[in-house]
C-alpha cells in the first residue's frame, strides 16, 4: 500500500458529538530503530514484542465545531495537561491529510498510563498508538467501513506519524516494521509478524527495571537525527536486516541461545550509536552496567536463558522465557532490585496488542 492510500476520503459530516476509549499497550524492540529518513521512514526495519501491562488509556470525545482551526484539549490522569499539546499539534498538523474531519471536531484527549509518570518509560509508543486508535472509531463513527486489516494498518500507519515506534504497539506478539528481505512489511505501518513461533516464545516475560527515572539528557528525535552521517550508519542499517533475518530462523526454531545473543547485541549497538555519533552522548548509568554484569554473571552460573535489552535510556529490560520466572525473579529480588530507583521494577510479559474499551 502506499500513503494516499489511507486518505479518508468521504464521511458522514453531519455527526454532531460521540466518544471513543481505547487502551494500547507499550512495546519493546529486539532489532532496534535508530535513524529515520523525512516523514518518520525508518532507515532499518525492527521487531518487538507488545507488552502487557505497560500500557495508555485514551478516551477521544468529539464535538462538531464552526471554526476551522486544531481545537483540542488533553487531561493526563484527570488533570489538564499543557505539556503533551505540541507533540500532538504536531501529530495532528502531520496527520491531517489522512485524518480529513481533524478540523471539524473539538477533541478532548483523557488520557492515562499504567506506569508509573516519570518512570522512565517512553509514554510515546502506548500514548501515540492509543490516539491513533480513537482516531480510526472516530472514522468509522463517520461512517467509513473497513476491514480489520486496514483498520490496524491505518492505525499503525498513524501512530507512526505520532512517534516510529508507536506503529509498533497495535497487534502482538510480535510486529515488524520496515521494509526488509525476510519478512512481509512496510516503511509505512508495522505489522503482526508472520513467520513462526516455538513454544519457547510463548508468553516471553520482561522485568522492566527503573534505573533512572528522570527526563532523559538527549530525546530520540535528535539521536536519530544523529543517524545522518554518522561514520558507521551503513554497516548498522545493514546489520540490522541481517538481524531481523537471523532472528527469524531463531523465533522458528526457539534457539534461545542465540535469541540472547541478537538482543544483547542489539541493545549495546544502539548504545554504541549513540557513544560514537556527534555530539556525543551516554544514557547508561552506573547501575545500568552493574545489572547487566550481574545477568551475565548469573546466566553463566546457573545455565539460564535471561538477557537484556534497552530503550534509548538507563532503564534495563530483563527477558526470560515464561519456564524461568519463579528463578529469574528471585534473582531480580535478590540481587537487581537493589540498582532500581527506590528498589522499583515492573514486571511484564508479551501481550497480543490494543483493546477497544468503549464506543
Ligand atoms: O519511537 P521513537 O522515535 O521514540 O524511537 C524509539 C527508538 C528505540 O526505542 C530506541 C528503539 C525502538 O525500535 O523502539
Amino acid at each position: 500500500m502506499i500513503a494516499e492510500d489511507f486518505i479518508l476520503k468521504n464521511y458522514n459530516s453531519n455527526v454532531e458529538s460521540g466518544s471513543v476509549k481505547w487502551e494500547s499497550p507499550s512495546n519493546i524492540a529486539l532489532v532496534k530503530y535508530w535513524g529515520k529518513k523525512e516523514n518518520q521512514i525508518p532507515e532499518n526495519p525492527s521487531i518487538s514484542f507488545t507488552l502487557s501491562n505497560c500500557k495508555t488509556i485514551t478516551k477521544l470525545t468529539y464535538t462538531k465545531k464552526e471554526s476551522k482551526g486544531f481545537s483540542f484539549d488533553v487531561y493526563f490522569e484527570g488533570e489538564q495537561n499543557e505539556a503533551f499539546k505540541p507533540k500532538i499539534l504536531t501529530f495532528f498538523e502531520r496527520i491531517e491529510e489522512y485524518v480529513t474531519f481533524l478540523r471539524d471536531y473539538h477533541f478532548k484527549i483523557e488520557t492515562s498510563n499504567t506506569f508509573p509518570h516519570s518512570s522512565g518509560i517512553a509514554s510515546s509508543a502506548s500514548g501515540m498508538s492509543a490516539l491513533a486508535l480513537c482516531l480510526m472509531s472516530v472514522e468509522i463513527d463517520l461512517g467509513a467501513d473497513y476491514t480489520s486489516e486496514y483498520f490496524n494498518k491505518k492505525a499503525s500507519f498513524l501512530a507512526r506519524l505520532g512517534s516510529g515506534s508507536a506503529c509498533r504497539s497495535i497487534e502482538g506478539e510480535l510486529v515488524v516494521w520496515g521494509q526488509n528481505e525476510s519478512t512481509e512489511s512496510s516503511d509505512l505501518y508495522g505489522i503482526k509478524f508472520d513467520g513462526e513461533v516455538h513454544s519457547n516464545f510463548k508468553n516471553y516475560q520482561d522485568a522492566i527495571l527503573l534505573v533512572d527515572k528522570g527526563e532523559k539528557q538527549v530525546s530520540s528525535t535528535v539521536g536519530h537525527k544523529l543517524m545522518f552521517g554518522h561514520p558507521f550508519a551503513e554497516q548498522r542499517f545493514a546489520q540490522a536486516h541481517d538481524n531481523l533475518a537471523k532472528l527469524k530462523t531463531i523465533l522458528a526454531t526457539g534457539d534461545l541461545q542465540n535469541f540472547v545473543k541478537i538482543v544483547e547485541s542489539e541493545a549495546l549497538t544502539l548504545h554504541a550509536m549513540m557513544m560514537t555519533s556527534m555530539p556525543y552522548f551516554i544514557l547508561m548509568k552506573p547501575n545500568t552496567l552493574e545489572i547487566i554484569n550481574k545477568i551475565w554473571k548469573y546466566r553463566a552460573e546457573n545455565n539460564s536463558n535471561v538477557c537484556f535489552t534497552l530503550d534509548a535510556g538507563a532503564n534495563v529490560h530483563v527477558l526470560y522465557p515464561e519456564n524461568e520466572k519463579e528463578s529469574v525473579l528471585k534473582f531480580i529480588n535478590d540481587e537487581l532490585a537493589e540498582h532500581c530507583q527506590n528498589g522499583h521494577f515492573i514486571t511484564d510479559f508479551i501481550g497480543k496488542g490494543a483493546k477497544l474499551i468503549e464506543k
